[in-house]
């Protein structure tokens, strides 16, 4: 019966159906903050082009991009990087239930992460919830134009400093923070969803943090 349980659920993350797999308190915070299903499904293929990709999802939630990703694509590993330590155990406790062997959640703020480990990254805009009070999740967020203004120096900065071929997919967020050696190569979702690879060639004179 256990098992059977277990199958179900696993087979409800394949369909992208996390109902059975979440608590109502957490697929309450879904509509905002968690990826869509659908999206997750294209980014999954514009980011996992080679088998063994290393993807980061920067600011992981509840582990739903990186869970999925790993049943998806089994051959590759995704990586959550998470700064809220209940987001980290829920996802910490779905990956050990169901035997996800190829994803990892760490509890960090992203700026303490070498991204030169991966090649292929993925952000929902996580740094919304520091200027928007229509996006705070919790008691822990901190509105703070500063705080998002120094999260979004840094990511601009690790992407700049990874190697040319990088793949990067974006939801919902603005192209101003990303570097301009990142060329848009598709976008769907009404423009929500971007994919950029990296092109070393382009002239990084123009960034608004590097002058
Ligand atoms: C919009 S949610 C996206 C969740 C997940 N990527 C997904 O698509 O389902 C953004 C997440 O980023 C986390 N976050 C915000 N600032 C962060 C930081 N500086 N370092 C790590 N995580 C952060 C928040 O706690 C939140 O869980």
């Amino acid at each position: 019966m256990i098992i059977e349980n277990l199958k179900k659920q696993k087979q409800s993350i394949l369909n992208g159906d996390f109902e059975l797999v979440y608590s109502t308190e957490i697929m309450a915070l879904s509509n905002q903050h968690w990826t869509p299903s659908d999206v997750i499904k294209e980014t999954l293929n514009f980011l996992c082009i080679k088998e063994n990709s290393k993807i980061i999802d920067i600011g992981s939630g509840v582990g739903k991009f990186c869970i999925s990703g790993a049943v998806l694509k089994p051959k590759c590993s995704f990586y959550g990087v998470e700064c809220r330590e209940k987001f980290v155990d829920i996802s910490i406790k779905i990956k050990d239930d169901y035997r996800i062997d190829n994803s990892y959640f760490i509890n960090r703020d992203f700026s303490a992460i070498d991204f030169n480990n991966f090649n292929g990254v993925y952000f929902f805009n996580s740094f919304q919830e520091n200027i928007d009070d229509k996006a705070v999740i919790d008691e822990l967020s901190q509105l703070s134009y500063d705080l998002y203004c120094r999260h979004n120096q840094n990511l601009y900065l690790k992407l700049n400093n990874m190697p040319e071929g990088t793949r990067l997919a974006t939801y919902q967020t603005n192209d101003i923070f990303i570097p301009n050696s990142y060329k848009i190569t598709e976008n769907g979702f009404e423009t929500k969803l971007k994919f950029y690879v990296k092109n070393n060639d382009v002239d990084k004179n123009t960034s608004i943090y590097e002058n």
